[in-house]
C-alpha cells in the first residue's frame, strides 16, 4: 500500500505549519480542510485525547474516502489538576476558575486566564500532550502520542508559534516555546515527538 496523500484535520494554521513542515520529508502530500469543497463539522466533545483524536480521524476519513491524520493536544497544568487538558483551545469559556469574555483574541485569552489561576503558586509544572491517529479507511488506523515537559512563566514571552507557546517554558530552557524558530520547535515538541513515531509505525507498516 502506497499513501500519496493524507488530510490533516486540523483548521488550527498554526498546527497545519508544524505538520505540514513534519510531513515534508516523508514525501506525502499535505491536504487540509481548506482544500475540502464540502466542510463537515465534528464535534470534540469526548473526554480523553485519544477519543477526540479518534473521532476526528474517522469521520473526516469516512466521510472524505482518503487517509486522514487527526491530532488531539493540549496543555496539562499539575497545580489546576491537569486543566485544561482536552478543554485547552476553549479553556477561557468553561466554567474552571471562571468563565472569561474573549479579549484580543481566544489564545490571548486563554493565556491571561491560565496565568490568573497560577498566580501565587509555586508549582508551575506543566506539560503539552499530543495524541496523533492515523487513519485509512478500510486499510487500518494507529495512534501514537508525544509530550514536552517544562513549566509555565510568569508573563507570556515571544511572539512565534501558536496557543499557550508565550507562556510555555521547555525544560532545559530559559525562554518560552513563542521564542522557537519553527524547525526547533519541531525537535522537541509534543507534536514532533507524536509525528515522529508515527512516521517510523508507517514506515514499518508500508515497507
Ligand atoms: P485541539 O487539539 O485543536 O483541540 O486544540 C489544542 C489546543 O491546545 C490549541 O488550541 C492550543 O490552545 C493548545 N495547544 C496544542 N498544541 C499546542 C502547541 O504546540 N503550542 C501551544 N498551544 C498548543
Amino acid at each position: 500500500m502506497k499513501i500519496e496523500k493524507v488530510l490533516i484535520a486540523t483548521t488550527n494554521k498554526g498546527k497545519l505549519k508544524e505538520f505540514r513542515k513534519l510531513f515534508q520529508e516523508l514525501g506525502i502530500q499535505i491536504l487540509s480542510l481548506d482544500n475540502m469543497t464540502e466542510r463537515i463539522k465534528v464535534e470534540e466533545d469526548r473526554k480523553t485525547f485519544l477519543e477526540n483524536a479518534i473521532k476526528k480521524a474517522k469521520e473526516y476519513g469516512d466521510f472524505y474516502k482518503i487517509p486522514v491524520v487527526a491530532e488531539d493536544a493540549g496543555l496539562e497544568v499539575e497545580a489546576l489538576g491537569n486543566y485544561p487538558g482536552v478543554y485547552s483551545a476553549r479553556f477561557y469559556s468553561i466554567d474552571f476558575g471562571g468563565v472569561y469574555q474573549i479579549e484580543k483574541s481566544i489564545d490571548y485569552t486563554n493565556n491571561k486566564k491560565l496565568l490568573d489561576l497560577l498566580k501565587n503558586k509555586d508549582n508551575r509544572k506543566a506539560r503539552f500532550v499530543s495524541v496523533v491517529v492515523f487513519y485509512s479507511p478500510e486499510d487500518f488506523g494507529l495512534w501514537t502520542e508525544g509530550y514536552c515537559y517544562g513549566k509555565i512563566a510568569e508573563k507570556p514571552e515571544g511572539e512565534k508559534g501558536f496557543g499557550y507557546d508565550p507562556v510555555f517554558i521547555p525544560e532545559g530552557y530559559q525562554k518560552t516555546m513563542a521564542q522557537f524558530d519553527l524547525e526547533e520547535k519541531n525537535r522537541i515538541s509534543h507534536r514532533g515527538k507524536a509525528v515522529r513515531k508515527l512516521m517510523e509505525k508507517l514506515k514499518d507498516l508500508l515497507s
